[in-house]
C-alpha cells in the first residue's frame, strides 16, 4: 500500500499530466521550447487512447468535404458546438493525419478511398474514420511513445499521481504528486501546467474507459479555480460488451459502419422505430433507444449482429472484437454479441479556448479534460483523437510564446499533512467509491428527472462532506486521491444536470423533453454558486 511522505522539488518548464494522444502530442511538440516533465499516473501506454477502436475522423477523400465534416459535427453536436472551434479543429485534420502518418502510425489503406481506407460511424455523411484495423488507439498510442522516450528534453514519471495543482498569485506554478513508488510527495514546479488526464468515466459504475479514467484534471483544475463546462453531457456508447467476465470492453461503432444490426431480445431490428439512420444515428439517439428497448422489454442486454457480413472480412478487419468475444465463448461472425450501452465520454470539461488555455493563468487542458465546445451537446464518432492532437498542436505553439514572458520562479512550500493518521479501515474509501458510481449510474444516467436528479444531489452532498473529512484526517492514497476527485465530478455533473432545463443531446430530462431555443453553455467555477440550483 502506497501512502504519502515528503520529498524532493523538481522544476521544468512544462509539467504535462496524462499520456493518451494529447499530452504525448503537446510534450513532443513542447520539447523543442522548453523542459518537459510527463507526468502519468499509471504506466506510460495506460490511457484511453490505447483503448480507441473505431479511429481519427477527418477529411481525405475526394469525395468528402471539410465543410461536410463541419456540419455533421455541429448537427450532431446539438446546437450547442462552437462553429470557429469546429472550423478550427476540423481544417486541420488532414495536416495530423499526414504527421501521426510520418510519425509511423500505419493507417489501413485501400485503393479507392486515396490511399486510405476509410470507415464509417454514426453521425457521418461520408466514410472518413481513418484506422489500424480495430486497435487504432493502441497504434498512435505506440508511435508517440516511441518518439517521447526518444527526447532528450522529455522526462518521464510513471506512477506519478498529481494530487493538487499548486497555485501562486493567482498563476497555477505546478503540482503536488503522489509518487506511487516511495510513497512521497513531490513538488513539481513547472512554469506552464498542461491537463491531458482524459475523461471521468470511471465516476459511472459501468464504463469503457479504463480505470485511469477518474476525472482528476477537471477536479484539480476545479479546486484551483477554473472554470468547467457542460459536464451534463455525458455520452453513452450504445454498444458495450455485456459479459460477466469481460468489463468494459467496447464493441466499435464502426461495426455498425459496415453493416451491423441491433437486435432486440425477440430476435428483431428496432433502430428504424427511432430514426430514420437507424443503427447509424447520433449516439445519444441510439444509446436512449437501447435503453427505452431494456426497459420495455426488462431484457439485460439486446445484441448486436454483424454475422451477415463475410466471415473472412470481419476476422480481418476487427480482429481485437473477434478475439476479445472468442475468448467470452462468442463467434462474431456466426452470432450476435450481448451489448449495454455504457458511459463512454465526456463532452464538456474544463473550460479552454482553441489554443487549450484555461481562465486560470499558466494552466492549459487539452483532449476529453477540456471543454473547448468542440463536441457541443453530443459527440461525433472519431472526433476526440481529433480534438485530442489538434488541441496538443495548437497548445503546444500558444506556449512557444507564453513562456519568452518572464515568469517568477517561485518558493513551493512542501505539502502540509497536517495531523493526518493511518486509516483504520480502508474499507470505507472501497464502500465510498461504489456509493458514488451506483448513485450516478441509478439517478444521472441516460434518462433524467428532476426527482432523480434532487435525490442524487442530496446524496452526493453528504458523501462529499465525509470525503473530505477523511481526507484531511487520514493519510492520503491513490484510492482517496481518486475517490475525492470523482466525487467533486460528480458533484459538478449533477449541479450542471440541474442547471440545463431542456433535453438536448447526450442530456435527457423527461421533466424538461424539449429544447430551448438559444442554447447555452453551462460553466461551474468554484466559489460562484450556479443559478437556479434549487
Ligand atoms: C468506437 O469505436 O465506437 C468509438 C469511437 C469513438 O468513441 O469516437
Amino acid at each position: 500500500m502506497v501512502t504519502a511522505t515528503l520529498s524532493d522539488i523538481r522544476k521544468c518548464d512544462f509539467l504535462v499530466i496524462g499520456t493518451g494522444i494529447s499530452g504525448l502530442l503537446f510534450s513532443l511538440k513542447a520539447s523543442k521550447h522548453g523542459r518537459v516533465h510527463l507526468l502519468t499516473k499509471a504506466a506510460l501506454a495506460d490511457s484511453a487512447t490505447s483503448k480507441a477502436q473505431g479511429g481519427i475522423a477527418a477529411v481525405i477523400s475526394e469525395e468528402d468535404s471539410l465543410d461536410s465534416h463541419i456540419e455533421d459535427t455541429i448537427r450532431v453536436g446539438a446546437g450547442l458546438c462552437h462553429r470557429d472551434v469546429a472550423e478550427n479543429i476540423i481544417r486541420q485534420g488532414p495536416a495530423i493525419v499526414k504527421e501521426l502518418v510520418e510519425f509511423g502510425v500505419a493507417f489501413c489503406e485501400d485503393d479507392k478511398c486515396d490511399k486510405f481506407d476509410l470507415g464509417m460511424e454514426g453521425g457521418h455523411s461520408h466514410r472518413r474514420v481513418l484506422h489500424v484495423k480495430d486497435h487504432t488507439g493502441a497504434d498512435i498510442e505506440n508511435a508517440l511513445i516511441a518518439k517521447v522516450q526518444k527526447e532528450s528534453n522529455i522526462e518521464i514519471f510513471e506512477h506519478h499521481m498529481a494530487v493538487n495543482l499548486f497555485t501562486q498569485n493567482a498563476r497555477v506554478m505546478g503540482a503536488y504528486v503522489l509518487d506511487l513508488n516511495t510513497g512521497e510527495i513531490d513538488r513539481f514546479i513547472s512554469k506552464i501546467t498542461v491537463l491531458a488526464t482524459g475523461g471521468a468515466g470511471r465516476v459511472f459504475l459501468y464504463t469503457s474507459n479504463p480505470d485511469i479514467s477518474t476525472g482528476d484534471g477537471i477536479a484539480m483544475a476545479y479546486r484551483a479555480g477554473a472554470s468547467i463546462t457542460n459536464l451534463e453531457f455525458i455520452q453513452f456508447h450504445p454498444t458495450i460488451l455485456f459479459h460477466p467476465k469481460i468489463r468494459s470492453f467496447l464493441i466499435s461503432e464502426a461495426l455498425r459502419g459496415e453493416g451491423a444490426v441491433l437486435l432486440g431480445p425477440d430476435g428483431e431490428r428496432f433502430m428504424d422505430k427511432y430514426h430514420k439512420d437507424a443503427e447509424l444515428a447520433p449516439r445519444d439517439i441510439v444509446a436512449r433507444a437501447i435503453d427505452n428497448e431494456l426497459k420495455q422489454t426488462g431484457a439485460d442486454n439486446v445484441f448486436l449482429d454483424i454475422s451477415s457480413k463475410d466471415a473472412d472480412f470481419v476476422r480481418d478487419r476487427f480482429p481485437a472484437i473477434y478475439e476479445t468475444c472468442l475468448r467470452a465463448g462468442i463467434d462474431i461472425t456466426k452470432e450476435p454479441i450481448p451489448v449495454v450501452p455504457a458511459v463512454h465520454y465526456v463532452c464538456g470539461g474544463v473550460k479552454a479556448d482553441i489554443n487549450g488555455r484555461t481562465d486560470v493563468a499558466g494552466l492549459y487542458a487539452i483532449g476529453e479534460t477540456s471543454g473547448t465546445g468542440f463536441h457541443g451537446g453530443n459527440r461525433l464518432a472519431s472526433n476526440s483523437l481529433l480534438e485530442g492532437a489538434v488541441l496538443a498542436h495548437n497548445a503546444s505553439i500558444d506556449v512557444a510564446e507564453a513562456i519568452k514572458q518572464p515568469i517568477e520562479v517561485v518558493e513551493m512550500p512542501p505539502w502540509d499533512p497536517g495531523e493526518a493518521t493511518d486509516p483504520d479501515e480502508h474499507v470505507v474509501i472501497s464502500h465510498l467509491w461504489d456509493e458514488v458510481r451506483r448513485l450516478m449510474v441509478n439517478y444521472v444516467g441516460i434518462v433524467r428527472t428532476n426527482k432523480r436528479l434532487i435525490r442524487a444531489r442530496n446524496r452526493i452532498g453528504f458523501i462529499a462532506k465525509e470525503i473530505e473529512q477523511f481526507y484531511w484526517d487520514f493519510v492520503i492514497t491513490p484510492d482517496l486521491v481518486e475517490l475525492r476527485n470523482i466525487a467533486t465530478v460528480a458533484e459538478l455533473i449533477i449541479k450542471m444536470a440541474r442547471m440545463r432545463k431542456e433535453s438536448r443531446g447526450a442530456h435527457f430530462n423527461r421533466d424538461y423533453p424539449d429544447r430551448l431555443e438559444t442554447p447555452v453553455d453551462t460553466v461551474i467555477k468554484k466559489g460562484l454558486l450556479p443559478i437556479n440550483d434549487n
